[in-house]
């Protein structure tokens, strides 16, 4: 379906966010025939550009990052498409930006902050001031909002200065990845799973979303960040409130977000001693991914010679209300690991009793994985008799949903969603103020444990699953990461 009328103005449109991501996001829409004809996609960055060179660095970045071309697509699209050179923080460009909106009818407009946070807050003002926000406007904040509770605070004060709460999309991708969205309806169009979604019934979660690319050329944001901030504040976070979450009356715009808020503030904090007995900082050292070396990340550029950054993380949180209490939710993210794979596992209880002997095979407990990529699918591991007119062995096999299989149609990419429901006004899949904040008061206690104890992250191979003490926390609880446990056997998890 068409959306109402809207004009795109990107800031840090000439960023990898905007090349990889945000330009071929909106050009799969209008590859759909989702962009309205007169929808104008202006980009803003600090960079001497004219209209004409960021077409051509556009088209580049389409080839490289979209999926096959299609000519007429194309020259619509970067029709679309113009650059306003702009200081974010002084006065360049704001009236060429302005001029760009005179006399334009009344339409969706959409400011997208691809920049440092830093500059969320006088961008803001700046639009502020050129007289370019109207009741119409949104404004989306990619992450990560801050560095902590005070400068995210500081930077929701600064943006709420300007644009009201229902304006303002605040970007987790992951809301937007298509099995992530399947946990809604996994969890609230089926009856079946419900009954048993609770510490009754469930013995422990992972969530683990392993990447085997370095930082890239992210060094000078990165080594300010680690792993903690990069993607568990904020991406494993919200992966966990969706699983944990109570049912929401209904999607509507507060709905799902009142819940996860909820989820946020049961978490235990990690404080302390708590914080150190219950998480992993791991290092990658040089080491080889599919074969080919690797440098350490002490020697990738804009990374501090003696660095305690943390490029890996995992910890084992827990819930405090009625639904999990006692139920271990391991959380595990890391840069350089053997492949890129994100995943839930939600392990169930064993049978209270088996009635089969020893020779039968063990009864492994129901596990179901909901795999958000590669290979999107989820797998539900039932046990089975092994066919065969001998005694009765048991085996695990998987019920297997594949979505590549199952609607054999192109997955499409997060921000494609995301960037569609700002135009709509729709923020149900977007961090709310207080969300963010809750995260990263939890978040803050953990930093705080790691950086009062003075220890350096464990070193662990680039191409390695991380510090062999992560294995070690979650065996100490008698329980193995997923892909480590050596169980999977025709295709059953
Ligand atoms: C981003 C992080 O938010 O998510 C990156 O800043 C990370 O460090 C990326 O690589 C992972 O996203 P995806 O969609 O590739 O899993």
């Amino acid at each position: 379906e068409r959306v109402a009328s809207f004009d795109y103005v990107v800031f840090g449109a000439t960023g990898d966010l905007s090349l990889r991501k945000l330009l071929p996001a909106l050009y799969e829409r209008d590859r759909d025939g989702q962009l309205p004809d007169d929808g104008r996609i202006i980009g803003v960055s600090r960079i001497g550009l004219d209209g004409a060179a960021f077409r051509a660095l556009a088209a580049d970045a389409l080839t490289q990052h979209a999926a096959p071309l299609d000519p007429a697509t194309t020259d619509r699209f970067l029709a679309r498409l113009d650059h306003i050179t702009a200081d974010a923080q002084g006065t360049e460009g704001w009236d060429a930006l302005a001029s760009r909106f005179d006399g334009v009818a009344d339409k969706v407009r959409v400011f997208y902050l691809a920049t440092h946070p830093d500059l969320f807050g006088p961008i803001c003002q700046r639009l502020a001031r050129a007289g370019l926000v109207t009741a119409r406007s949104r404004v989306v904040l990619e992450k990560p909002i801050g560095r902590d509770l005070a400068s995210a605070r500081r930077i929701n004060d600064e943006v709420g200065a300007v644009f009201q709460e229902g304006q303002i999309f605040r970007i987790d991708h992951y809301l937007g990845k298509e099995t992530v969205q399947n946990l809604l309806a996994l969890r609230f169009a089926n009856a079946l799973f419900e009954p048993l979604w609770n510490s009754g019934g469930i013995d422990h979660v992972q969530i683990t979303a392993a990447e085997s690319l370095g930082i890239e050329r992210r060094g000078g944001y990165y080594d300010r960040s680690g792993a903690l901030r990069d993607m568990v504040q904020n991406h494993l976070l919200q992966l966990l409130c969706l699983v944990a979450m109570e049912a929401p009356a209904s999607l509507e715009r507060e709905a799902v977000r009142d819940e996860k808020l909820k989820v946020l503030r049961a978490l235990a904090p990690l404080t302390g001693a708590d914080g150190l007995t219950h998480s992993v900082r791991g290092q990658y050292r040089a080491g080889a991914i599919d074969g080919e070396p690797v440098p350490g990340y002490l020697d990738e550029d804009g990374v501090a010679a003696d660095s305690a950054t943390e490029t890996f993380v995992s910890l084992r949180a827990e819930l405090r209300n009625w639904r999990w209490a006692g139920v271990p939710f391991y959380l595990r993210t890391g840069k350089r690991l053997p492949q890129r794979v994100s995943e839930i596992v939600i392990q169930f209880r064993p049978v209270p009793h088996s009635i089969f002997g020893a020779s039968a095979g063990p009864v492994m407990p129901n596990r179901l994985v909901v795999r958000l990529q590669p290979d999107e699918h989820i797998r539900l591991r039932l046990m089975t008799k092994e066919p065969g007119p001998g005694g009765l062995r048991l085996r695990a096999a998987a019920l297997n949903l594949s979505f590549a299989e199952t609607f054999k149609r192109r997955v499409p990419d997060a921000y494609e969603r995301l960037l569609m429901d700002v135009v709509r006004g729709n923020p149900t899949l977007f961090m709310r103020r207080d969300e963010v904040e809750s995260a990263w008061e939890w978040a803050e206690g953990l930093l705080g444990a790691w950086r009062d104890s003075g220890e350096r992250p464990k070193p662990y191979t680039a191409g390695t699953w991380g510090p062999s003490a992560a294995i070690a926390m979650i065996e100490r609880d008698g329980r193995t990461w997923h892909e480590e446990d050596g169980q999977v056997e025709d295709g059953a998890p």
